[in-house]
């Protein structure tokens, strides 16, 4: 038996409870979210001519597009410098017979789709002598349909840059066993420094990203998406840091860099394009600057980072500055004249890793010339003030203050459950809290129903202390599920080059987000049932409630972690809900069932009438996440 308080609802909830957190990790932007499609688009993944991958994305090949021929073979060399420009020094040199190939197979494939239109561009020259036009096509992989192509002529001896078009015509069946082919016209000495590629993009905004994957996105309704990360903003090392300088403006003026998870970003989804993410999913920034710390443990001391500090000064500017100051300038240069919404910056991330309690300064440093510029923002700490004030101690830092401390769960099912009242009793003069990275790991590249009930249960923890955290985000967001394309298990959102589909965790992620109200709403609980957990006894049910005080609606969700349906009886007292209401319910027959690629909806939600009123009784299905909406 539940009792809904209604009259005693007068917490608020946090307006940016629910977000995303993301950074590149299997890979997520390239081979992802980008929606440039071609791998390796400056030939950047060789370094010194030693392929650190075991197959290259750049093939030669003959006049069927993809088979090598003795006499059509190519000459390919691959040198790191010479190319176009700083930022992309590379060139493939390539001798080729007049009708011999190169193709590109883009991240496991190329996307083909009826009607699908791209743009793209190739920066070339020829050597005296040679041809001076390629033919550009898009072609199955067995050679047999060519779906498009088009030609670029007027190539010369300097190096210039030749757009293209290609339109897939009606009546295509929709596949990614395709590639991408350039033909050289005529025989001759090319060198290519890049190339790219792209579909339509969500919001045809140009170097955007993908439809599918934004739309997936929205219908999550985040309040904010936490960027660059993760391991990914503080990098392997201080040169592979997320340097947000080098991956504004012009994308063929960024030089790109390693990521932290084993393969290299062009960085084409740098800053901007981070935050016009945010922007096209209704969604703020929570800007995670770079802190003088990095993965290998490698950092500098407080005294010695003024110039991190200065950077997180002018990319706090770049976000929010208007016109007239020097990096907001540059924002309405680059393409987006109106500031962006900025209330939260993190400092670091998962400083807690830093033994040597450097952070204690370096956070103080950061967070005072922060607050100085900015005395609006809140401002997050990566380690746990205790620890923090422990390291302040040991290093002589005096005079910290926090206003938000950032926690990361990946946990058990198991043990999310038994955690979903941990927040209940955090100290409420403390700082406030960020979940900034959380996750019930069950399942592989995505997670399975199971952990869907954990992260439901966590959740209801989280909505029931609305008011102590900020907000919460659940990591990683996305996989490439193809074979290599995976560092972390436990996603959220898996796709390959062509299709994109949601775990039972998204569907939860979803229902929560999408059903929320601005008060909490407590709640008093009587005889509820007990369940055998992997050895352990827990509660059966998981619940939060909250009510929105424009709309009148109020919503209950209830988490049914046992084998066994639950008929609970619900009371609403001190307030008045309508006689009818729905429920939508995320079940499935095993803990393990769960949603691929190739079987996307095998676990979604689906809404039913509900009664509801003052008194009634509501079944919960075993496995089971609902949302009663009156
Ligand atoms: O989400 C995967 C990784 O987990 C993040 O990069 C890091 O912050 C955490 O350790």
């Amino acid at each position: 038996q539940l009792t809904l308080q209604l009259d005693k609802a007068q917490k608020a909830v946090s307006p940016t409870l629910y977000g995303m957190m993301t950074e590149e990790i299997n890979f997520s932007y390239e081979g992802g979210l980008y929606a440039q499609i071609l791998r390796d688009p400056s030939f950047r993944e060789d370094v010194n001519g030693q392929r650190r991958n075991p197959w290259t994305p750049w093939h030669s090949g003959g006049p069927k597009y993809w088979l090598a021929t003795d006499t059509l073979a190519s000459q390919l060399t691959l040198t790191q410098k010479g190319g176009y420009n700083r930022a992309n020094p590379a060139v493939l040199k390539w001798k080729a017979k007049a009708g011999a190939s190169i193709a590109n197979g883009g991240f496991w494939g190329v996307p083909i789709r009826a009607k699908e239109h791209y743009k793209g561009y190739v920066i070339a020259k020829t050597e005296k002598g040679s041809g001076t036009s390629f033919t550009l096509s898009l072609v199955s992989n067995d050679g047999k349909t060519v779906f498009a192509s088009t030609k670029i002529d007027g190539l010369g001896e300097n190096w210039q840059k030749k757009s293209f078009e290609l339109t897939v015509p009606e009546k295509v069946k929709a596949t990614k066993d395709a590639r991408f082919v350039i033909i050289a016209d005529n025989e001759g000495t090319y060198d290519l420094s890049k190339t790219v590629l792209f579909p339509e993009t969500f919001n045809n905004r140009p170097n955007g990203l993908r439809k599918d994957l934004m739309e997936m996105m929205c219908r999550m309704k985040p309040k904010f998406l936490r960027f660059p990360g993760g391991n990914y903003l503080e990098g392997n090392d201080f040169r592979n840091r997320f340097d947000w300088k080098r991956t504004i403006g012009d994308p063929d003026e960024r030089p790109g860099h390693m990521s932290p998870w084993g393969y290299r970003s062009t960085d084409g989804l740098g800053l901007l394009e981070f935050l016009e993410w945010a922007e096209d999913c209704g969604a703020e920034p929570i800007l995670g600057v770079f802190a003088g710390y990095t993965l290998s443990g490698d950092h500098l001391t407080a005294d010695y980072i003024d110039g991190f500090v200065q950077d997180a000064l002018d990319e706090i500017e770049y976000v929010t500055g208007g016109p007239e100051t020097k990096w907001g300038a540059q924002r309405v240069r680059d393409g987006h004249p109106q500031p962006f919404p900025l209330h939260y910056v993190e400092i670091g991330n998962e400083d807690f890793f830093d033994e040597s309690g450097s952070y204690a300064g370096r956070y103080k440093k950061l967070y005072d010339a922060i607050k100085a510029k900015y005395p609006q923002l809140q401002l997050i700490s990566t380690a746990d003030q205790k620890m923090v004030e422990h390291w302040a101690q040991e290093t002589g830092v005096t005079g910290l203050k926090f206003d938000v401390i950032d926690e990361h769960y990946y946990r058990s099912t198991g043990d999310m459950y038994a955690a979903a009242n941990q927040y209940d009793k955090y100290d409420r003069k403390g700082p406030k809290i960020f979940c900034g990275e959380w996750a019930a790991r069950e399942g592989k590249p995505t997670t399975n129903m199971n952990a869907a009930l954990g992260d439901a249960a966590w959740m209801t923890g989280m909505e029931r202390n609305a008011d102590l955290l900020i907000g919460h985000c659940y990591a990683p967001l996305f996989v490439n599920v193809n074979k290599g394309g995976m560092q972390w298990e436990s996603d959220l959102i898996g796709y390959d080059a062509l299709n994109a589909y949601g775990s039972p965790s998204y569907y939860a992620q979803c229902m929560f987000a999408q059903n929320v109200g601005n008060r909490i709403v407590p709640m008093v609980d009587k005889d509820m049932p007990t369940m055998e957990y992997e050895g352990k006894k827990l509660p059966q049910l998981y619940y939060s409630a909250t009510t929105d005080t424009q709309s009148g609606r109020t919503y209950l969700k209830v988490v049914n972690g046992g084998k066994t349906a639950q008929t609970l009886t619900v009371t609403v007292s001190g307030g008045k809900v309508a006689g009818k209401g729905t429920i939508t319910t995320l079940k499935a027959a095993k803990p393990e069932d769960t949603n691929s690629i190739d079987n996307p909806k095998h676990v979604v939600p689906v809404t039913a009438k509900q009664k509801t009123g003052k008194t009634f009784k509501v079944v919960l299905a075993p496995l089971s996440v609902n949302v009663i909406k009156m």
